[in-house]
């Protein structure tokens, strides 16, 4: 059985890897890289590629950047041409980027089995393109693998017959026990000069919170109070800078005594930084899960999240527009003593590629 899996943008990386790590133990399935070209740069993409030990894409789509109907239009178009030259028996979907939603459209409609790895998740915040990216993808998809519990409920309730939909873990924590301890040599702290658990480790990139001019001078304000608090070091996604130096923020936050401004980091530079941390503040869905297979304390800048369990079972704090919350918290981490109990998550146990690549195995290939 051919299957293409599909990567775009730097999270869909460490999803995709977890399937190609096991891949040599099923040779009745071969796997193909499909890479969409969403994120280009070396910082997003190439980095990845090779610290997660990824093979050469099969195929390079070369998308670029654009708005999102243009990034969804010219994926649309060049994997319908690459799959009508050399058609794979399946198509695996990750997450809910634009790349996401583009080739589960392309597999659909040329009657491809489409199987989508982390299914299910919802915010209810149809203001998120991510949201939407899901709903699309999991309406269009035969098989879905879920991550959490509360993805078998959502599609359960959205009338995905429950034969489809496969309960197998998260691939991001299978790529994070897999690379804990190269990551852990690394020492990424030490290069810059912070003692481990006395740092705090801050991203932002989620449109939401940075394309709106009043929400990032605020987010901004609430970063300056945490470098007064502890070392922050901040790697800056391209949205981000860019909304900063044209908000004119850039430059003050480069004064700001006890915060480190980073170019966007590498895989294991960002798992080394994670692991040692103080606390993560973060408006990534991935962070969320990666700190709490951690233990490490992580407070979201979002008002919802389409990964409850972390809340539920993890060490997510929603912060939302709450700053006294935040400030609260911040207090309590770094005055109280470190809960340092092990992640319970249900399969959250390194072993949800190794499912997931077993069962396509098993699905019969769909009639042309
Ligand atoms: C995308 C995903 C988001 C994910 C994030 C991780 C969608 C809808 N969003 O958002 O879910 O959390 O990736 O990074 O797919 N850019 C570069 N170099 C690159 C890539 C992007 O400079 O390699 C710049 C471009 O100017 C681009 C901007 O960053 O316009 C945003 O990139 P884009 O892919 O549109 O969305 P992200 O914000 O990265």
């Amino acid at each position: 059985m051919i299957i293409d899996v599909i990567a775009g943008a730097r999270p869909n990386f460490m999803k995709v890897a977890a399937l190609f790590a096991v891949a040599g133990d099923f040779p009745s399935v071969s796997l193909r890289l499909i890479h969409t070209g969403q994120h280009y740069d070396a910082a997003m993409s190439d980095v990845f590629l090779k610290e997660l030990e990824l093979p050469t894409p099969h195929a390079h789509l070369g998308v670029g950047s654009g708005t999102q109907a243009e990034q969804v239009s010219a994926i649309l178009t060049r994997y319908t041409a690459q799959v009508c030259t050399d058609r794979p028996d399946a198509c695996v979907v990750v997450g809910d980027v634009n790349s996401t939603l583009a080739c589960a459209i392309v597999a659909a409609k040329e009657g491809i089995l489409l199987a989508h790895v982390e299914a299910g998740l919802r915010s209810f915040d149809r203001s998120m393109p991510e949201e939407i990216n899901r709903m699309v993808t999991d309406r269009l998809s035969n098989v879905a693998f879920v991550s959490e519990p509360s993805g078998i409920a959502n599609l359960a309730r959205e009338g995905m017959p429950l034969d489809a939909i496969h309960f197998v873990g998260n691939t991001m924590i299978d790529t994070l026990l897999r690379m804990k301890r190269k990551a852990e040599g690394l020492r990424q702290h030490e290069e810059l000069g912070l003692s481990p658990r006395a740092y705090a480790l801050f991203t932002a990139h989620r449109p939401g919170n940075v394309d709106d001019p009043a929400m990032l001078d605020c987010i901004c304000r609430q970063l300056e109070w945490l470098a007064s608090q502890i070392p922050v070091v901040f790697p800056v996604h391209p949205r981000t800078r860019r909304q900063l130096e044209s908000g004119g923020l850039w430059e003050r936050l480069r004064g700001q005594p006890g915060l480190k401004l980073l170019e966007p980091l590498g895989y294991l530079e960002s798992l080394a930084l994670m692991m040692e941390a103080a606390l993560v503040v973060t408006d990534s869905g991935g962070m969320q899960e990666e700190t709490s297979s951690l233990g490490v304390p992580c407070l979201t800048l979002r008002a919802n999240t389409e990964r409850p369990i972390t809340v539920e079972s993890g060490t997510s704090t929603l912060i939302g527009n709450d700053w006294e919350l935040f400030r609260r918290r911040v207090h309590t981490i770094l005055t109280g003593p470190r809960d340092t109990q092990e992640c319970n998550i249900p399969l959250w146990d390194g072993l949800a590629g190794r499912r997931i690549v077993q069962t396509l195995g098993r699905q019969p290939v769909l009639d042309r």
